[in-house]
């Protein structure tokens, strides 16, 4: 089936073409090539055992869980899979190496490099890479070359790549990927950033990786030898957690009982619609301010204690004894208007003034970025003569030195 058969806007009695046809209203897929391979490809034969309804969802099917119940393996949401296909903007005949795997994926890229092209796809988890074989001789897609690895170190035998792409959240960019990129290739990789996701397309400039595009996404999290657990800080009980990339600063004991302490509050001024993104703003704050963190409440244990902008995760800060969040309020009073302005609630001895200097970024962010081009993060191997000293907007991993920069 190719784009030119479906009549995409009356298609809802396929439930693949139904899917499509929304993905392309959204903005997902952008362009037909893409689009027809999302037409090809029957998401279902990768789901046994889920219902067509659910298969042709919109939505992400969670494989398998540790045993804290958390995510560890999906089949990735279809808007987020067109996003970053359309992002890598991979072509008839490249070779590409998929880390993260699940069988779906690899046979849209299929569709993709055409038959002069190759697919390599691998994955951790064996019982992954048994679910991947099975939907792929199901689908047809046999040529795919899926197999259990672990993506730190790529796969070399199958190199050099056109195409990485990375369909599990990294926190870092190890060098294999770099040394089996073909020179003028590009890796699209979900990077965590201070504990906040974003798919970015690297390509080489020199030594260094310079990001080309830089999208919102959610992702299960990098295992093997690429692992990287967060801090997490219990407040109140263990009603509040403040999640931290790295180690917190300084003694995070200095916060205990701060909750007890008077809220201070500020206002920006800034204000946001309910359906406008402010996806750049937490990008802005995540690599701007020191001590930054995210604050999420247990909602079995919510007292409403605090009123963070969202319960799952708000952009705060520590800085000593003191802790800062962002909080929302409803901007106008007028009924049938949802407008929305940001502020920041603080607590501890140097309340007032972290408020005040949270604050003020939300203002810069919304005077100097807000609709703008968006960041541009640069990846820079560490220990390279260029490598930038830590700073506000630079973000230390152990195999390169993330700068995030604006225009
Ligand atoms: C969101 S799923 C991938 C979805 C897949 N691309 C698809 O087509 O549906 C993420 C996968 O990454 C795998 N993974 C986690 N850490 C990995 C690592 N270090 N190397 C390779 N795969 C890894 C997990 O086992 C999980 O199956």
């Amino acid at each position: 089936m190719n784009v030119a058969d479906v009549d995409l806007a009356t298609s809802a009695e396929s439930p693949r073409a139904a899917l499509v046809a929304q993905l392309r209203e959204q903005g997902s897929l952008r362009t037909d090539r893409v689009t027809a391979a999302f037409l090809a490809v029957p998401r279902h034969l990768f789901l046994p055992g889920v219902s067509l309804t659910r298969a042709y969802e919109n939505d992400s099917v969670v494989t398998k869980r540790n045993e804290h119940g958390v995510s560890i393996s999906s089949v990735s949401q279809p808007g987020i899979v067109a996003m970053m296909l359309e992002q890598a903007e991979v072509e008839p005949g490249h070779r590409v190496l998929e880390i993260g795997s699940g069988g779906y994926n690899a046979a849209l890229l299929t569709e993709l490099v055409g038959p002069d092209g190759a697919v390599t796809s691998i994955d951790i988890d064996a019982d992954v890479i048994d679910r991947a074989h099975a939907g792929l001789a199901a689908s047809g897609y046999t040529s795919v070359n899926a197999f259990r690895a672990d993506g730190e170190f790529g796969a070399k035998d199958d190199a050099p790549f056109d195409r990485i792409i990375v369909t599990v959240g990294a926190w870092d960019v190890p060098p294999a990927w770099v040394e089996q990129l073909a020179e003028d290739g590009r890796i699209v990789v979900p990077v965590r950033m201070r504990g906040l996701t974003r798919s970015v397309v690297f390509e080489r400039d020199g030594d260094q990786l310079v990001s080309r595009s830089v999208e919102v996404c959610g992702f299960v999290a990098m295992q093997g030898a690429g692992e990287h657990d967060e801090r997490l800080v219990l407040l109140h009980g263990k009603e509040i957690g403040l999640r931290f990339d790295d180690e917190p600063p300084g003694d995070v004991d200095l916060l205990n009982g701060v909750l007890a302490s008077p809220r201070t509050e500020v206002w920006s001024g800034v204000t946001v619609g309910n359906t406008e993104p402010f996806d750049t703003l937490q990008v802005w704050l995540a690599t701007t301010v020191p001590g930054f963190c995210w604050l999420a409440v247990d909602p079995e244990l919510d007292t409403d204690i605090v009123k963070p902008a969202n319960r799952m995760a708000s952009p705060a800060v520590v800085d000593g004894a003191t802790f800062a969040y962002l909080t929302i309020r409803k901007a106008s009073s007028e009924p049938g208007t949802s407008v929305y302005e940001f502020g920041v609630h603080s607590h501890g001895p140097d309340a007032e003034t972290v408020a005040a200097r949270f604050n003020e970024q939300v203002q810069v962010w919304d005077r100097s970025h807000r609709g703008g081009k968006g960041p541009r993060v640069t990846a820079t191997p560490v220990g390279a003569p260029d490598e930038p000293q830590p700073g506000g907007s630079v973000i230390r991993k152990k195999h390169v030195t993330l700068t995030v920069s604006w225009t």
